[in-house]
């Protein structure tokens, strides 16, 4: 099976960018499904139903969440109510969103995890007996698994890849948004990104005005956050997995700047 996965799409402008760019990213790499993390889509502070539907309609399949994914109160029964929306599996039992999700087209069958991290991120369980917990699980209903690792530290990610080769088929990290270059197949098959990056406005600081941002770290004053609309960028990785095995055949990362029609 073929997959584009979309890193954090952030704020208004990272959905228009996604929405202008979404045919050409169907007809470049004809994928099965298209799964996108979702959790800074309304202004970069969680997800609600105006704007996680448009992506849904453009033909995005799933959204995977992150430590901001209940930033908005009002949206809560929402995510609680879409079983589309993937919750990281390692937080309380009691926060909206699905466990896991397993996508269903042309007889291919893709399970969807998100997991956080630990290390310079909000409290939560251990992402790694959360993933040997759940695994049992999924793979009774298909090798192909794919899990969105939302983490801070290099290291926990890379961790993660080594534990998780040969147990499911691709580990894209998310959360810095900043996208790395060292996309490559693990030796049992892993597809692995330590970051996606940002599908939004790079002419900023992760998202936010550059301006509001380099002036809390000069005099320490805390500001209220704006999202930029400038720079803008698809960050993205594109997949092929191997529908009876599970293993990952090929990974290619993708970066492409976007001027809006
Ligand atoms: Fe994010
Ligand atoms: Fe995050």
């Amino acid at each position: 099976m073929k997959l584009v996965f979309i890193g954090d799409i952030f704020g208004k402008s990272g959905r228009a960018a996604l929405i202008s760019s979404i045919s050409d990213l169907k007809a470049l790499y004809q994928p099965d499904f298209i799964i996108a993390n979702g959790e800074n889509l309304a202004d970069g502070k969680g997800l609600t139903e105006k704007t996680a539907h448009p992506l849904f309609e453009a033909g995005v399949d799933l959204l995977t969440g992150g430590n901001h994914l209940w930033d908005r109160a009002d949206s809560l029964a929402y995510i609680a109510g879409n079983t589309r929306i993937v919750k990281p599996l390692n937080y309380p039992v009691q926060t909206p969103g699905s466990r896991f999700f397993t996508l269903e087209k042309h007889n291919l069958k893709l399970t969807v995890i998100n997991l956080c991290g630990q290390i310079y991120m909000p409290p939560c369980d251990s992402p790694f007996t959360a993933l040997e917990n759940i695994l049992p699980e999924i793979r009774e209903i298909s090798p192909c698994i794919l899990l969105d690792f939302h983490a801070e530290s290099t290291a926990e990610k890379r961790a993660m890849a080594w534990f998780a080769d040969g147990r499911i088929s691709a580990l894209m990290g998310t959360h810095t948004h900043i996208q790395t270059a060292d996309e490559e197949i693990l030796p049992q098959g892993l597809a692995y990104i330590t970051d996606v990056g940002m599908t939004g406005p790079h002419d900023s600081v992760i998202g936010v005005k550059k301006g509001l941002i380099v002036e809390k770290f000069r005099t320490s004053i805390p500001v209220r956050y704006e999202s930029s609309d400038w720079g803008l960028e698809i960050n993205a990785v594109y997949i092929e997995i191997d529908d009876e095995t599970g293993q990952s055949l090929h990974i290619k990362r993708i970066k492409e700047k976007v001027e809006l029609r």
